[in-house]
């Protein structure tokens, strides 16, 4: 019984992670990486967002985070490999920068489609 079960065990192991798409799982990692979630500063899709607005010296100042849903990759995982201004430090690796380009560049994926 004991056999059975140890043989069975690595089927459901690989069964369980295929139901996941990159896609879902590039979304998962945008909103909950190892750290504060993109979304907070980037927007729900890499967008661009005003994370806060406030005055410094009797001007009118807003703290954004920038767009990173049209950068090229090499720019993206520069950003993401060392220590930028205003962003917290997240270390990921490869497969997961990756996955993270992938999710913040879907529609722009859709634009091509829709071209052809
Ligand atoms: C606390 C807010 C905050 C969070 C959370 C955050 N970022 Fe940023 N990010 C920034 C700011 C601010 C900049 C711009 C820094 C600058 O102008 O030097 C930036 C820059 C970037 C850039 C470079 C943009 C460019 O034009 O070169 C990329 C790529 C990026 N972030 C991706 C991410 C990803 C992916 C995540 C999640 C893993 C993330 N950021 C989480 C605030 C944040």
């Amino acid at each position: 019984m004991k056999h059975i079960i140890f043989l069975i065990s690595p089927f459901f192991l690989f069964a369980a992670s295929s139901f996941i798409t990159p896609m879902e799982y590039s979304s998962q990692l945008y909103k909950n990486p190892r750290g504060i979630g993109c979304q907070h500063c980037h927007g729900e899709n890499g967008e661009g967002k005003i994370v806060a607005n406030y005055v410094e010296k009797k001007q009118k100042k807003s703290f954004k985070g920038p767009a990173i849903n049209k950068l090229d990759y090499n720019k993206f995982y520069i950003a993401l490999s060392k220590r930028v201004d205003g962003m917290p430090r997240y270390f990921l690796i490869n497969k997961e920068i990756e996955a993270l380009y992938l999710f913040v560049h879907k529609n722009n994926e859709k634009e091509v489609k829709n071209e052809k």
